[in-house]
């Protein structure tokens, strides 16, 4: 079966003012009409080189209980190891479409692996404005390398390099996240599928889109997995709902941003808040973004950790494994 991939509708439309209808989407959704114009409120900035820990603990504590996104910076990731990843992305969807396609994921297949499309129409009957690939990048006996582009030829390598480098951040964060709840430091990665943590990258191919007010990339929604650490290119695009209002995330060069998921906010029994979030779309150019899930194993059961649960704090979720809950969430049963 053909698929229609969006990069290749946006370079049907480069020479029109229109999209077809399936990318309209309804007036509540639209960005021109829906974005905060007013004075914002900044997505939260941290250092995440700050000597005081007692800072840095309560400054991604309060971000992820207020915000549950935020953006760091001297986190350890050197720039070049984020340039080369950027590059060999870029390289890949800017190869011939049948190059590309021989990555497509497997029709059928339960594995959300490889490069593809959104096929089904949401409830509205729309679609949103962008290509993906994903493939996971650690751990090293999870990888299936069929999915990952033997050209550029570096491809490899720079995925590799960057998975090292993306686990220490992680590890950072995930000892903060547990100290600001006051529990021991390993306790949320421990929770979220200790060294078994699954490393999913994806790759957003946002084309350039002649109306950019009526369409959306990726619409509204909370990310499954414990956290979602995210690279985006130059072009802006990434929203956040906060207080009712979509506000756009300010593009801070090298910096990364950090997600709460779904897990995080099970395991914190509510106390971090997975962050509801959305993608624009460009006119002139075409919008990337690298994002890395980390997910529990499928059989891993996720829920509120024991140390925060008491008789004045009951569960606020059911602990189940993370399999299920992403069934559930994926067909819109209740949790
Ligand atoms: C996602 C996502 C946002 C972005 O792919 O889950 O939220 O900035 N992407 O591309
Ligand atoms: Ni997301």
């Amino acid at each position: 079966m053909e698929v229609e991939r969006v990069q290749a509708i946006a370079s049907l439309s480069l020479t029109t003012d229109t999209i077809p209808a399936e990318f309209i989407r309804p007036e509540k959704e639209q960005p021109a009409i829906t974005t905060f114009r007013g004075p914002v409120p900044e997505i939260p900035t941290i250092d995440l080189s700050d000597p005081d820990q007692e800072n840095l603990v309560r400054s991604i504590a309060n971000a992820s209980k207020e915000w549950g996104i935020f953006q760091v910076v001297n986190h350890g990731l050197p720039t070049d190891v984020i340039a080369k990843l950027q590059a060999v992305g870029k390289e890949f969807f800017e190869l011939p479409p049948e190059e590309k396609e021989v990555y497509a994921k497997i029709p059928g297949s339960q594995s959300i692996e490889g490069y593809g499309t959104q096929l089904q129409k949401d409830i509205d009957g729309k679609k949103p404005w962008v290509d993906h690939l994903f493939h996971k990048i650690w751990p090293p006996s999870a990888i299936n390398y069929r999915f990952w582009p033997k050209n550029p030829p570096s491809y490899r390598d720079a995925n590799e390099v960057y998975a090292k480098y993306i686990r220490e951040v992680a590890n950072k964060l995930f000892t903060s996240l547990s100290l600001g709840l006051g529990v021991e430091r390993h306790a949320l990665k421990e929770g979220a599928g200790g060294e078994d943590i699954v490393y999913m990258l994806k790759i957003n191919y946002y084309p350039p889109c002649p109306r950019p007010d009526l369409a959306l990339g990726v619409v509204a929604h909370t990310d499954f997995s414990s956290l979602t650490i995210l690279v985006p290119n130059e072009v802006p695009g990434l929203q956040v709902l906060k207080d009712d209002h979509w506000i756009d995330a300010k593009y801070i060069p090298n910096a990364l941003i950090v997600h709460i998921g779904d897990q995080i906010e099970i395991l914190s029994n509510g106390i971090y808040r997975s962050v509801l979030h959305r993608s624009t779309v460009d006119k002139g150019k075409a919008r990337m973004s690298w994002p890395v899930f980390l997910e529990p194993p499928g059989e891993f059961v996720v829920g509120p950790l024991r140390q925060l649960v008491n008789e004045e704090n009951p569960p606020k979720y059911k602990a189940k494994k993370f399999k299920d809950y992403a069934y559930c969430k994926l067909n819109k049963l209740p949790q």
